[in-house]
């Protein structure tokens, strides 16, 4: 009901200024336009209202409101039935989202025919509610362009009755409606920017991810794990997690940063994401040359045959994920043989000095690599691969994210981390590692362990996986409650059963 006049001129600059901020505060869509027909029915004292958006020649209904009939907001569409609209003349909405011209009408019953604008009383006839007077405005940003139509309907006068909305009501409502539009165009805008970055992560990660069959679709799950773990702590009831909540803009930091915890492997060589022995395949190869070549060049047919078995011991010992105890002893032998070719002459070759082909059968680099002990990667090869770490923090740190999403440098460079300092790159301990690293670091090992499409290993199955878990966790070096929840609450199973988003 509308307020007498004196009071009523205080409380609308009251409420326009607390308004103007309330809006531009806004960042949901939806709250800031239910808030825009909201506070407008609160100044002109409107049993309800509605709000329709422009959107590619169409008006999209997003909201309505009514004082008489009550409808929740997930009610909404199913309780009104507002469909969309065509901009064009036929409707009230339309005709206002066509023209930029505010419509005043005290009753929708009284249209003259000759109008081209009608009203739909399907509405009333649906509910029994009997729509009189009508004020549609356009929703116009500062460059005067349309951005949606808002309705108010059935002005309340100070006696209860329904009357005309008045030429201030005009006013206030063009007055707030600008402000709306800006305010609608700035969230629209936020959520523009936010869905483009959205795509950015998703499609290099997932490209850097696809360059080795190894790696394909791990980022992905390794959200996934992440945001079913952190919602599974925000759902703990008891226990030690109980006081741990994210809120969802913490949620989102960090389903960002599991997303884009691996970008530093973008400068670790492909045939280093690709080893599955010792050796890489064209190491190999290089390797198979040479003692054709030798044997090629060979007379001795005693020699021959020595190097055929060399040949095949080195292929054995390339695909072993250890190294026999005889192995590095017949290594040296087999390194302190030469590949020599006959004298080469002619003026190119005479200036260079080449005038004999000399190398050994096996470079240094391969035999460093043949006589790793465990695995498959040399030490340098593993500081190569672990840097990833570092260069995840050096890329991320030059991005400059907003304010909600400052950590997420720091959380994804901490996922190798250990509780207990044994991690890289920065050793650090529990009380250096937040609960964002922790996730991290349990979907990673996770995903590491179940995805079968790793080189080193095909996927172990999910039990043994939850066990290296649990191990790792009794060793102090993943959170123990974390782990503790992530297999009591089977929260991974979700995530291999395809059914939570990344
Ligand atoms: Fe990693
Ligand atoms: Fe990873």
């Amino acid at each position: 009901m509308k307020a007498t006049s004196p009071e009523r001129v205080l409380l609308e600059k009251q409420k326009l200024v607390e308004i103007s901020i309330a809006l531009t505060s806004e960042t949901d869509l939806h709250r800031l336009l239910s808030r825009i027909i909201t506070e407008l029915r609160g100044l002109t004292g409107a049993q309800g209202g509605s709000l329709y958006l422009c959107a590619q020649a169409r008006l999209t209904f997003e909201v309505a409101q009514n004082d008489i009939i009550a409808c929740t907001a997930d009610h909404e569409l199913a309780c009104f039935k507002y469909q969309d609209l065509p901009i064009n003349d036929n409707s009230l909405a339309g005709y206002v989202a066509l023209t930029g011209q505010l419509l005043n009408i005290p009753d929708v019953y009284e249209l003259s025919p000759a109008l081209p604008y009608h009203f739909d009383p399907s509405f009333d006839q649906r509910t029994g509610y009997r729509t009189r007077s009508m004020l549609v405005a356009p929703l116009k940003d500062h460059q005067g362009e349309i951005v949606g139509v808002l309705q108010l309907l059935n002005a309340v006068g100070s006696n209860g009755e329904i009357q005309s909305f008045s030429k201030e009501d005009e006013t206030l409502v063009l007055a707030l409606a600008s402000q709306a539009a800006v305010a609608i165009n700035t969230v629209r805008l936020i959520a523009t920017i936010r869905e483009l970055f959205e795509s950015l992560v998703v499609y290099s990660v997932s490209a850097i991810d696809a360059r080795s069959p190894y790696t394909a679709g791990h980022s992905r799950r390794v959200a996934a794990y992440s945001l079913a773990l952190a919602q599974a702590v925000n759902a703990c009831q008891e226990g030690p997690l109980a006081a741990v909540t994210f809120s969802e803009p913490e949620l989102e930091e960090l389903r960002f940063s599991a997303w884009l915890h691996d970008i530093g492997k973008i400068g670790v060589r492909d045939a280093l994401l690709d080893k599955k022995n010792k050796l890489t395949d064209q190491e190999m190869e290089a390797i198979r040359w040479r003692f054709c070549l030798a044997s090629w060049q060979s007379s001795d047919p005693t020699e021959r045959q020595a190097l055929q078995e060399d040949l095949v011991f080195l292929q054995r010992l390339n695909a072993l994920p250890y190294l026999p105890p005889e192995a590095p002893a017949r290594l040296a032998q087999i390194a302190a043989k030469h590949l020599t070719g006959p004298e080469r002459r002619g003026t190119a070759a005479e200036a260079e000095g080449l005038l004999r082909v000399d190398c050994p059968l096996l470079t240094s680099a391969e035999l460093a690599a043949l006589l790793v002990s465990h695995g498959n990667l040399t030490s340098r090869e593993y500081a190569e691969i672990q840097g990833h770490a570092l260069q995840t923090l050096h890329i991320l740190e030059k991005i400059p994210f907003s304010q909600s999403l400052a950590r997420v440098p720091r959380f994804a460079a901490y996922h190798h981390e250990r509780l207990d300092g044994t991690g890289y790159p920065f050793h650090l301990t529990a009380a250096a590692l937040p609960y964002q690293a922790r996730i991290l670091a349990i979907a990673d090992v996770f995903d590491a362990l179940t995805a079968s499409d790793r080189p080193y290993r095909t996927g172990a199955s999910c039990d043994s996986a939850l066990h290296v878990l649990e191990e790792e966790a009794a060793k102090g070096r993943l959170d123990k409650d974390l782990v503790e929840l992530f297999i009591s609450g089977r929260v991974y199973e979700q995530v291999l059963a395809g059914a939570a988003p990344a």
